[in-house]
């Protein structure tokens, strides 16, 4: 049996998926019975409880609850606090939603998960990456390989089918929290992103929250405040959310909510719904022609437009994408597994190519956190219909910090453009010292697009020692990007063809220290949430 799966950590709801003896995808049910798990923690109970149970009890300790965590990764500054005082990194709420996903996955298979390969938005920077591939760590799980979700629905897409010639596919996925649009290449057996675009924080969530802005306004109207009801506030958070989806199949529904111990009942109909969610939809459409510019191509060279995620149920959505597009989307995969199910046969995939001694993640030699020994006998690796090789693009420029000539203004100067193929290496001179006699070099090294520094991030940055002369040095910057997006930068004294050294991406900025993924794998152990 195979022991290795995908894993679609989504913002809203997880899916695990193996390939069975057979090469058939099988989404693998949590222990309440369910294809998809809630993300979604509640504490204070002796040990935490993830999914449909924490999101049930959630409206009855709100305090006590966190949902949509994967907004947060990569981000040093945040953390939950739970009534008890207890805080919680972002990894480390990822890491009991991925220990019960994995104790469950070993039930239903009767033996150890083995590895993993998780999915990510295909814009997730560095720090959200490696903030992923922390969680992993710290719930016990060894990570074969993070891929994009995109990539993942359309090898889901791909296997099993006749492509023939190659297609142009756009992915519209419109997930929970997180809002994608990719535009790949599929042929037989190759995969090739041409340009993605996303905004994280535009989801089904936002839709809810629509949904609850507008009970709030009609529950005034009657003069009752559900803000200041945290209790009230949650079940109609809840609320709202199942009233969405009622919304997809049915013409009119209500909420129903308890607030400061009177009833309160509110009808909402389809049509006022589809009102309130326009100025969303004009986002998503926005973010597909911005992909499509970004391509070089118009929606005549578009072969199909494949609907990935629960948000894409929404009746009206298929009908702003075919009004925009004249393209008529396509439900051929499953909105909410497709891209759990992708994953699944590329970890198949790594396994078999590892036990041929062929799998190179391209990441670092030093890389202390580089995958475990695997010993897998080839003969129990399920033979797939086709092996799908993948070209994935950064999603980002990366460039450094630079100083006009009057050392004045500082700004941002992309070396490798967005949407570029990777792994990838660019070399870029024309850079130099700023004055003669310069001793060090500041080099920091930005992700983003803008020039202006106000909208970039500073992902890494290092004082390099430069010999000090009379003249300005000329200096040449090299960026490349590995197969798994980790960036490095190094620069090289033109004059003296010396290698001046790599600026280290500053994960510390973002991410956790390996002694404490460390400490975080202890805790989540200790707390022993699949049992
Ligand atoms: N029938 C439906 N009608 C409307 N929305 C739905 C329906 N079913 C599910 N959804 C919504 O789909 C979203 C979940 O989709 P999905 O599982 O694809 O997201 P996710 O993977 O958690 O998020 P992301 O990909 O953004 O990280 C939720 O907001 C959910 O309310
Ligand atoms: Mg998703």
């Amino acid at each position: 049996m195979s022991k290795f799966v995908g894993i679609d950590l989504g913002t809203t709801f997880s899916a695990v998926a193996y390939i069975d003896e057979k090469g058939n995808p099988i989404i693998i049910p949590n222990k309440q019975g369910e294809n998809i798990t809630p993300s979604t923690v509640l504490f204070g109970g002796k040990k935490p409880v993830v999914g449909s149970a924490a999101k049930k009890k959630s409206f009855t300790d709100p305090k006590n609850y966190e949902a949509f965590v994967k907004r947060h990764m990569g981000e040093k500054t945040y953390s939950f606090t739970a009534k008890n005082g207890e805080t919680f990194r972002p990894e480390e709420i990822s890491a009991l939603i991925l220990s019960k996903l994995k104790s469950d996955a070993e039930s239903f298979l009767g033996d150890t998960v083995d590895g993993a390969v998780i999915t990510v938005p295909a814009y997730f920077g560095d720090p959200q990456r490696q903030a992923t591939r922390d969680a992993a760590t710290a719930a016990g799980l060894n990570v074969l390989d993070i891929i994009n979700e995109p990539t993942a629905a359309a090898i889901a897409f791909g296997i099993g089918k006749n492509i023939g010639k190659s297609q142009k596919i756009m992915i519209y996925d419109f997930g929970g929290g997180t809002f994608d649009v990719s535009i790949l290449d599929i042929d037989e057996d190759s995969i090739r992103v041409i340009a993605t675009n996303g905004d994280h924080k535009l989801g089904g969530y936002d839709i809810d929250m629509a949904i609850v802005d507008y009970v709030k306004e009609k529950a005034e109207e009657e003069g009752m405040d559900i803000e200041n009801d945290i209790k009230a506030m949650q079940n109609l958070m809840i609320q709202a959310e199942e009233a969405k989806k009622t919304l997809s199949s049915d013409d009119t529904t209500e909420i129903s909510l308890y607030v400061k111990g009177e009833d309160l009942t509110i009808e909402l109909d389809r049509e006022t719904f589809e009102d309130m969610i326009e100025t969303i939809l004009d986002t998503t459409v926005s973010v597909m022609l911005r992909t499509l510019d970004e391509a070089n191509l118009d929606y005549s060279q578009i072969d199909k437009i494949l609907l990935v995620g629960g948000s894409t149920r929404i009746p009206i959505i298929q009908k702003v994408i075919e009004d925009e597009s004249g393209i008529k989307p396509s439900s051929e995969v499953h909105p909410d597994e497709a891209v759990a199910i992708g994953a699944a046969y590329h970890a198949v995939d790594v396994v078999k190519q590892m036990a041929e001694g062929t799998f190179n993640s391209g990441k670092p030699k030093d890389d202390s956190q580089s995958k475990e020994e695997i010993y897998v006998n080839i003969d129990d690796i399920p033979e797939l219909d086709k092996n799908y090789t993948f070209k994935d693009i950064t999603s980002h420029g990366i460039g450094i910090v630079v100083c006009d000539d009057n050392l004045k203004k500082f700004s941002n100067s992309v070396i490798m453009e967005k949407n570029t193929e990777i792994p990838a290496e660019v070399i870029q001179d024309g850079y130099s010292t700023s004055e003669p006699y310069q001793e060090i070099i500041r080099l920091q090294v930005t992700q983003g697009e803008d020039r202006n520094l106000d909208y970039v991030t500073i992902i890494g940055e290092a004082d390099l020692k430069v010999k000090p002369r009379n003249y300005i040095v000329p200096v040449r910057i090299i960026v490349s990007c590995d197969k798994d997006a980790i960036i490095h930068v190094r620069a090289i004294d033109l004059d003296q063809n010396i290698d001046l050294g790599e600026v280290t991406i500053n994960r510390d900025k973002h991410n956790m220290t390996e002694e404490e993924v460390k400490k975080a794998a202890n805790r989540i152990n200790k707390l022993n949430i699949g049992e």
